[in-house]
């Protein structure tokens, strides 16, 4: 059986406290999208630890999967691999033969083009990890993949053809100096060692064969997502997203194992009590903003804004996992959490940061939206739209800070009733259950009402 988890709001819904939670009996963590832009933290036996590549579940002993849908950048899985084993770990981690390779060059341009567009504010506030142009040269079917690293004269080939167009675009088109990054011995030499590691260590999968005999024994497989429906490439405010789909869709296009058994699974889509946003595009329910980061903001919002917005910062941690910036906030958005519940058919719902809201007197969820007159129950389709859409709130009384651990033990009922009525609302708006609530950040802290596995 599979459970796919999946980012219902835009990244940082703490997808890895929940993977990690219902992985539990799980066999098989894998990533079908994405690269080291993501970041999860992970807190086992109190030691913390960050993972921007490798699937969590690897630290409970799970044997992790990148999917060929995944972008491997291999300085980073093996730089995350070596800290893990110093760490008294042994990681089994497997790499899809036909997921793509992140070179320094990919890394490079990505700064370069997000250089380029800030001279007209268009920059999209990517993680600067190579994460574009890597699914740019996927999709223009010159990319290089993990297969290819472990086959020398293919590797060659496929860097002789690609690094001189990419050393081109650097100098020719954008006028800078391409430098090291570009230099086809130098990354051949190196790309080559990360090959024969992967060969010898007997990390390179066909992942699809791979996870559908390990289905097909019986075992348990959790499909983790990276980032959020809103900044999916198709579902998401095009173009402020990232290029790949984290929505359900993706993790049987980005594994290879069949849509029907990703549905027939359990899709839990992983919800934020409140938004925060990375980077650029809309957010109709911000608070204050980020200046660099919020579309023509430069700190002229309210005190009272300003207040909240700085309140659910600190209390929630809302600084990025990966670049340490910090993130824009803002009210729960139901509109945004249809357009998920559509797009990945979710079974049920995790909440998470229940415990960030407590204390405040009052709360406000952004029931529909209002563009040109009219009402949206949903998120439009382009971002301009989005941009001008007016959110309708309703209003919910706060609710108190309570002992959250023993609350995680005694189950749901012993939330506050306000926290419940909050909660019942956005399960009742979504037709879908919640599964389990994060009332801090590790596991003990997170009420589970049902678990997907049992
Ligand atoms: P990229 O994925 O680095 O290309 O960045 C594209 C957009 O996705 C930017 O707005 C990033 O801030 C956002 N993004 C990428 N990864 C994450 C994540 O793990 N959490 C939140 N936002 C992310």
């Amino acid at each position: 059986m599979t459970v796919t988890i999946v980012g219902a709001q835009l990244g940082d819904e703490g997808k890895g406290g929940i993977v990690d939670l219902y992985g539990e009996p799980a066999d098989i963590v894998a990533r079908y999208q994405g690269g080291d832009n993501a970041g999860h933290t992970v807190v086992h036996d109190d030691v913390e630890y960050k993972l921007s590549l490798v699937p969590s579940g690897v630290v409970r002993g799970k044997t992790g999967v990148l999917g060929n849908g995944c972008v491997v950048n291999p300085r980073t899985l093996f730089e995350e691999i070596d800290a893990l084993q110093e760490r008294g770990l042994d990681p089994d981690v497997r790499v899809a033969r036909r997921a793509h390779i992140i070179f320094p060059y990919h890394r490079r341009l990505d700064g370069i083009e997000e250089e380029a567009k800030s001279e007209d504010d268009q920059e999209v506030g990517t993680t600067g990890r190579g994460i574009g142009p890597t699914y740019e040269d996927k999709a223009g079917r010159r990319g290089v993949r993990a297969g290819d690293l472990a086959n020398p004269d293919i590797l060659k080939e496929r860097l002789e053809y690609a690094v001189p167009q990419k050393r081109a675009l650097a100098e020719d088109v954008f006028g800078v100096e391409a430098g090291e990054a570009f230099d086809i011995e130098a990354l051949y030499e190196e790309y080559r060692e990360y090959g024969n590691r992967l060969e010898r260590e007997g990390m390179l999968v066909n992942a699809g064969d791979f996870i559908a005999s390990a289905l097909d024994d019986g075992k348990k497989v959790v499909f983790e997502g990276a980032q959020g429906t809103i900044i999916d490439i198709d579902h998401g405010n095009y173009p402020y997203v990232t290029s790949s789909n984290p929505t359900a869709g993706g993790a049987a296009t980005g594994t290879g194992i069949s849509p029907g058994v990703v549905g027939g699974g359990e899709v839990i889509g992983i919800v934020k009590a409140y938004l925060s946003r990375v980077g650029s595009g809309p957010m109709p329910t911000e608070l204050a903003g980020v200046e660099g980061d919020t579309p023509g903001y430069e700190g002229e919002a309210g005190e009272q804004e300003e207040e909240l917005a700085e309140f659910i910062r600190e209390e929630g941690g809302e600084y990025g996992t990966v670049t340490g910036r910090p993130r824009r906030v803002g009210y729960l958005d139901m509109p945004i959490l249809r357009h998920a519940t559509r797009a990945s058919g979710f079974t049920g719902l995790a909440v998470n940061h229940v415990d960030t809201l407590a204390g405040l007197e009052e709360l406000k969820i952004c029931h529909s939206y209002t563009l040109d007159g009219d009402e949206l129950q949903t998120v439009p389709a382009t971002t301009e739209q989005w941009a001008n859409c007016e959110p309708n709130y309703r209003r919910f009384d706060g609710w108190e800070n309570i002992d959250w651990e023993a609350a995680a033990s005694e189950g749901y009922d012993a939330l506050p009733e306000n926290a419940r009525i909050y909660l019942d609302y956005v399960s009742d708006e979504l037709d879908t259950p919640v599964y389990a609530v994060g009332v801090g950040p590790s596991r003990e802290e997170t009420i589970v009402v049902e678990h997907p596995f049992e």
